[in-house]
């Protein structure tokens, strides 16, 4: 099988690997001449991924796959699918930009020819596949949809970091515009994946599916984070509640925390929202969990007093450990909360380079600088390693994340708080 995969983010290339691996004819399109140029060395542009280094390369050198910036003309040369995995933008408010999503459909468009099926792994909201794709390829092509070539959704449902063991193991969902194009998108894809590949019956049940895992988590974290500020309160420990309540089969409640980040759990219910103005329980889930931080900064002042003036430690600018990406991170609201209350927001993080911080838009702590307080806002495996003389002299740190050896730093006279657990 020959497929086009188009953007080769941390979804798109660990995709388009995992497709070469499986023996096929892949290539890999970005406008990023510089992510074009690593790839073809047989290079991750990114690091944190597991195998995928190991498993480009030899994909590479095998001939099974290469990458371009013509988009337009790989999908010219006649692939039998070509998956579409940029990302859907979005502005602070999480209201979608389309332009990214629509240069993609036009330069597949521009390329395509007749008999083959066009797969969207974006995430968008319900209704985007059949109404705005789908028109927009027509539109470019001057083919038919349904006719000429297929259109199907896909949602990626799988995670930074392990995306190869995720594809191997959750289903992988397929939804048409009709019953012949969803079948015929079922069985390209059930020619790589390992997982059970499931027709959904339309293009916008699959559409929904992925909003619905994704917005069930952050209701879930919403209830978990509305527990812990009660728990709080009452001077109970959440993390004990949680876990005996869970031990029967009838409770799931997630873990509570200092944020709930990156590109997809805080943006994808505003996609829900969008389509369902009757919706009501994602807003408010939205609500508790955007005032996470301000609760964090909130239980670092109660022991420290007045934060004006002082240095404050946010350790952690990634949204989640090991993940090198500051989308919708937490760290922001850290930020920003520390400042509005009158404090200086410092930030530091095993991922990114100095540099790095500050075009993120984070001051990075020196080496000679002491902080009054800290807060861990993503939970880094080397951070479980930390101790008190690892947090820039500071006496008190918010545990945002229990990843914390309480014991190390009770040791050194460094008082530590978390989340829910007084
Ligand atoms: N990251 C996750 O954990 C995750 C999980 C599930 C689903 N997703 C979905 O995957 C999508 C992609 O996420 P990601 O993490 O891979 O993003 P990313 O930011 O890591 O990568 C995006 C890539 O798209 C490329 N790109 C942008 N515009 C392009 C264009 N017009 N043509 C070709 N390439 C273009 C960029 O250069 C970049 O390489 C998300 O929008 C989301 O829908 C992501």
């Amino acid at each position: 099988m020959r497929v086009v995969v188009v953007a080769l983010g941390k979804m798109g290339l660990p995709l388009a690997t995992y497709i070469a691996r499986a023996g096929h004819e892949v290539v890999g399109c970005d406008i990023s001449a510089q992510t074009v140029e690593l790839v073809n060395a047989g290079r991750a542009p990114f690091p944190g991924e597991a195998g995928l280094e190991e498993a480009l390369g030899a994909a590479v050198a095998g001939g099974r796959l290469r990458a371009t910036t013509d988009t337009a003309g790989a999908v010219a040369e006649g692939p039998d699918l070509v998956v579409a995995v940029a990302p859907l933008y979005v502005d602070g408010d999480a209201q979608p930009d389309w332009r990214n999503v629509d240069a993609v459909c036009e330069a597949i468009g521009a390329g395509l020819r007749a008999g083959c099926v066009v797969s969207i792994e974006t995430t968008v909201p319900v209704g985007s596949t059949r109404s705005r794709v789908a028109p927009a390829l027509v539109a470019a092509s001057g083919l038919r949809a349904g006719e000429d070539f297929d259109v199907v959704f896909s949602p990626e449902r799988v995670s930074s970091g392990h995306v190869f063991r995720d594809l191997d193991t959750y289903p992988k969902l397929v939804g048409g515009l009709d019953a012949g194009g969803e079948a015929r998108g079922v069985s390209l894809y059930e020619q790589f994946i390992a997982a059970e590949v499931r027709a959904m019956g339309s293009a916008e049940a699959a559409e929904l599916t992925k909003l619905a895992e994704t917005t069930y988590r952050d209701v879930n974290i919403a209830f978990a984070n509305e527990l812990a500020r009660f728990a709080d309160g009452a001077g109970l420990d959440v993390a004990r509640v949680i876990e005996a309540a869970n031990s029967q089969p009838y409770s799931h409640i997630h873990s509570p925390g200092v944020a709930v980040g990156g590109h997809c759990i805080p943006v994808y219910p505003y996609f829900l929202l969008a389509g369902d103005r009757h919706a009501r329980l994602p807003r408010v889930a939205r609500e508790v969990n955007d005032a996470m931080p301000a609760f964090a900064v909130g239980l670092l002042e109660r022991e420290l007093g007045s934060l004006e003036g002082q240095s404050i430690l946010i350790l952690g600018v990634a949204y989640r450990g090991g993940v090198k990406e500051t989308a919708f991170s937490g760290a922001a609201g850290l930020r920003d909360e520390l400042a509005a209350r009158g404090a200086r927001p410092l930030a530091s993080d095993p991922l990114y380079t100095d540099g790095e911080l500050v075009a993120a838009g984070y001051e990075p702590l020196s080496a000679d600088e002491a902080v009054a307080g800290a807060i861990v806002q993503a939970d880094h495996d080397s951070y479980r390693a930390l101790g008190a003389a690892d947090v820039g002299g500071a006496s008190v740190v918010v545990d945002g994340r229990g990843v914390l050896d309480l014991d190390a730093f009770a040791a050194g006279g460094v008082r530590v708080l978390r989340i829910g657990r007084p």
